[in-house]
């Protein structure tokens, strides 16, 4: 992480919203861009289909962190993520896993439905983030002051200043509403919430800035699962318009070489509108379970071919 950098991108980043509310966010935005606070995936679901075991180990998209912390709650304590976004590890391993630390199950919820309030006061918020800082480590410790006090500063005089976490997230949901914490398996009642709490004393989560789509020979080492959320339909930003069944099939192939035997890859929405749109192949049932790779087991999952679940061979 580059601190300084990830300030500065930061505070312009609520700069310019402040400036100009809520435009969409420019594409010089690449390295710090709005998080989705909480994830926007039946991660429920997800991880009773996969059915990971205990003890082993992951490579996961960090975005809000929900999928790293459901991981850990579920015993997994080896955990390295990567994100093109430099402001996820500031809001999922500092702001998120501090109100982990700091909370019980009643209070976590509370706090995060006054993070989603967009009625929150300026002081409330301020006050919140500023208890949770001494449970950070000191990067994240130090980017929250710097980022705090400039919300601050820039928001102090106004009536109605607009809550910081519009500003640095992309929320649910525009108001208090939790309604989504069945989906999170950490979030789903007190006991899954304790079992994370206690988890995440015993668990390694690393972080890297990376584009998963190009880099992913900076992946170190090999993991039993490896979990790349809803990346492919952004894969136009990484690969162009014009991306086909074939660069798909050699990403898969590449990324397979950080599984261990017996390992799963989980993809979403493959056939986004851009392959669909751009591709010149028909996509017919041997094309959606790819099973031209013939180097794996490929599990299409239940219901949804937009969903690919890959087994790496056993060694
Ligand atoms: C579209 S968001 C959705 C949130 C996610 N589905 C969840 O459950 O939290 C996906 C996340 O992947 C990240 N991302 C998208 N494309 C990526 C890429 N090529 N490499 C690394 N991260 C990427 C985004 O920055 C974002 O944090």
């Amino acid at each position: 992480m580059a601190l300084d950098l990830d300030i500065r991108q930061t505070k312009a980043l609520i700069k310019m919203q402040l400036e100009h509310t809520f435009q969409d966010i420019p594409s010089e935005f690449r390295d710090i861009q709005k998080v989705y606070i909480n994830s926007n995936e039946d991660l429920q679901m997800l991880l009773k289909t996969i059915n990971v075991k205990e003890g082993t180990s992951a490579f996961s998209i960090l975005a809000g962190g929900d999928m790293p912390f459901s991981l850990v709650g579920q015993g997994i304590y080896q955990i390295a993520t990567g994100d093109l976004n430099n402001l996820t590890p500031y809001m999922a391993l500092g702001l998120k896993k501090a109100m982990l630390g700091k909370y019980n199950y009643q209070e976590y919820l509370q706090t995060l439905a006054k993070l989603y309030d967009s009625n929150i006061s300026l002081e409330t918020l301020t006050k919140i983030i500023e208890d949770l800082m001494v449970l950070m480590e000191a990067d994240y410790q130090e980017f929250w002051q710097a980022i705090v006090k400039y919300n601050y500063d820039l928001q102090a005089y106004k009536v109605k200043p607009i809550n910081l976490m519009y500003l640095l997230g992309r929320l649910r949901n525009s108001n208090t509403s939790l309604d989504f914490i069945h989906l999170i398996p950490y979030l789903n009642d007190e006991v899954s919430y304790e079992k994370l709490q206690n988890n995440l004393a015993k668990a390694e989560i690393t972080f890297i800035n990376l584009d998963v789509l190009n880099d992913y020979q900076r992946i170190k080492g090999k993991y039993d699962l490896i979990y790349l959320s809803n990346i492919l339909d952004y894969a136009y930003v990484t690969w162009g318009n014009n991306w086909d069944y074939a660069k798909l099939k050699e990403y898969i192939n590449n990324i397979m070489a950080h599984l261990n035997g017996n390992g799963l890859l989980l993809l979403h929405y493959i056939f986004s509108k851009h392959l669909l749109m751009n591709s010149t192949e028909l996509f017919d049932e041997s094309a959606v379970t790819l099973n031209d790779l013939k180097l794996e087991e490929v599990i299409a999952w239940p219901d949804n071919p937009d969903r690919l679940l890959i087994r790496q061979k056993r060694v």
